[in-house]
């Protein structure tokens, strides 16, 4: 067996003969390691090609239209942003902050729906201790505590033989960065070991008609470890979000080949595991205080859905030559802007002041519609006036302190009339941030 070695970008993947310190292909820095390959091809037991591929061309019209044969989890929010349920033989990569649930997630949709749980991270003990705290019995769920590739898929296609076993639906990954394959050198988490592995877990599913679920840490900076090509690789990429320390858990779509992926799910972390909020805007607001200067209460569009968050500024006397400003859940550079506009259409002395904002929940907002409910935050606290409790506040600011209009303006101000909100400022009626300051007279 020959042995042949290459520099692997542990960014992007890609592969050189030689060394460097800068990736010629995408220009980070130190990121190429060496990996011993063997030349010969995967000696696994499914071959790299489909095996059920149908080649012969079919009338568009005939084509089996996937949506009956989803596998629903019944938890519905999982099933909203999947597009409806689990396409069979589709992969899907759950990606998210390590500890923010993603375990606990999968375990709920594979004991609704039955099939295998294959854990690099956790024994079949500690898997069975999650189970209990969850109330799941587990009675359809098999347990397989492998980090081997060729271990896995032996006992995987060795279950999906086993006739129409009642549990052969759905298969688990937890972790795809602990996984490796005897055929490369790396080391687990290597590009060169996730893109491998990943490889072989896609043929698994596509021939078998099998779904996969494959779990996924990210890096601080916020990417997919074991980087892009995986996102590449499977049809449907999710990302679970939310602060370890709040309750809040918000699962989104970055990438659907089945479905849209404008919709997110959004769940509360309980003693015993996931819950399904269907009423989202209570739990966003259910810490809040009435009456406190620096709180207002927004809209935003969640996939389909409005949410009303509260966002909290303080703002403070300044002790630094340059004043703090700090966003949490908001965007950096716009909560720059809106102090500039604040400063120079209001005339307040922002430049003397700390400005902080959080959104509460440990949402993050990326709709410029809250920017209009920041500036009167933000204005609340340095008037020290508290904002009417029954207010809400959407539209986007413009560099000339214009109200704009934002999308969905009616389903806006509707969710937040059943919720109570009955005086809202939007871009409908309030023009200009400067008739936007009534509120706090
Ligand atoms: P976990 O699913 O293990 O996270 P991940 O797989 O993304 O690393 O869950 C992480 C946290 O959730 C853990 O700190 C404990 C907490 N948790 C609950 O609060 N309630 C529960 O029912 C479960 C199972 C976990
Ligand atoms: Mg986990």
């Amino acid at each position: 067996m020959k042995l042949r070695s290459s520099y692997v970008c542990q960014q992007c993947s890609a592969e050189f003969p030689q060394w460097y310190g800068k990736c010629p292909s995408c220009g980070e820095w130190n990121t190429l390691v060496e990996t011993v390959k063997e030349v010969s091809k995967s000696k696994l037991q499914i071959s790299n090609k489909f095996q059920n591929t149908n080649n012969i061309p079919q009338k568009l019209s005939d084509v089996k239209h996937i949506e009956k044969n989803r596998l629903k989890s019944g938890f519905m929010e999982f099933d909203r942003v999947m597009g409806g349920g689990i396409v069979p033989g589709s992969v899907t990569l759950l990606a998210g902050d390590p500890g923010i649930g993603k375990s606990t997630l999968l375990l709920h949709v594979l004991s609704a729906i039955g099939g295998m749980y294959v854990s690099g991270e956790e024994s079949g003990e500690q898997i069975k201790l999650r189970a209990k705290r969850m109330y799941v019995d587990g009675t359809n769920i098999m347990v397989l505590a492998e980090t081997m590739l060729e271990g896995i898929i032996e006992a995987l296609v060795k279950w999906a033989a086993d006739g129409m076993n009642a549990t052969t639906k759905l298969v688990v990954i937890d972790s795809i960065q602990t996984l490796s394959s005897n055929e490369l050198d790396g080391m687990a988490g290597s590009v060169g070991q996730i893109r491998f592995c990943a490889e072989e877990l896609v043929t698994f599913a596509k021939s078998r008609g099998i779904p996969i679920l494959i779990i996924g840490h990210v890096t601080k900076e916020g990417e997919i470890a074991g980087p892009k090509v995986l996102e590449h690789m499977v049809d449907t990429v999710l990302y679970l979000e939310g602060e370890r320390y709040a309750d809040a858990r918000i699962l989104r779509t970055l990438k659907n080949r089945f479905g849209p992926i404008e919709e997110v799910g959004i769940f509360e972390m309980k003693e015993i595991g996931l819950k399904e909020i269907a009423n989202p805007s209570e739990i966003f607001l259910q810490d809040r205080v009435k009456n406190v200067p620096g709180s207002v209460i927004t809209v935003v569009m969640e996939g389909s859905r409005p949410l009303l968050v509260e966002i909290q500024a303080l703002v403070v006397v300044s002790q630094l030559a340059i004043p703090r400003r700090v966003a949490n859940g908001f965007d950096y550079n716009r909560l720059q802007l809106i102090t500039a506009i604040l400063s120079k259409r209001l005339g307040l002395p922002l430049g003397t002041h700390d400005v902080f904002v959080n959104v509460s929940g440990g949402l993050k907002l990326s709709e410029p519609a809250a920017d209009l409910a920041v500036a009167i935050a933000i204005l609340s606290s340095y008037k020290n006036i508290a904002v009417d409790p029954k207010a809400v506040v959407f539209g986007e600011l413009g560099l000339l302190g214009e109200v704009r209009r934002v999308g969905q303006e009616e389903r806006r101000a509707k969710e937040s009339k059943r919720l109570g909100f009955t005086n809202i400022i939007s871009p409908e009626h309030t023009r200009n941030l400067k008739l936007a300051q009534h509120l706090l007279e």
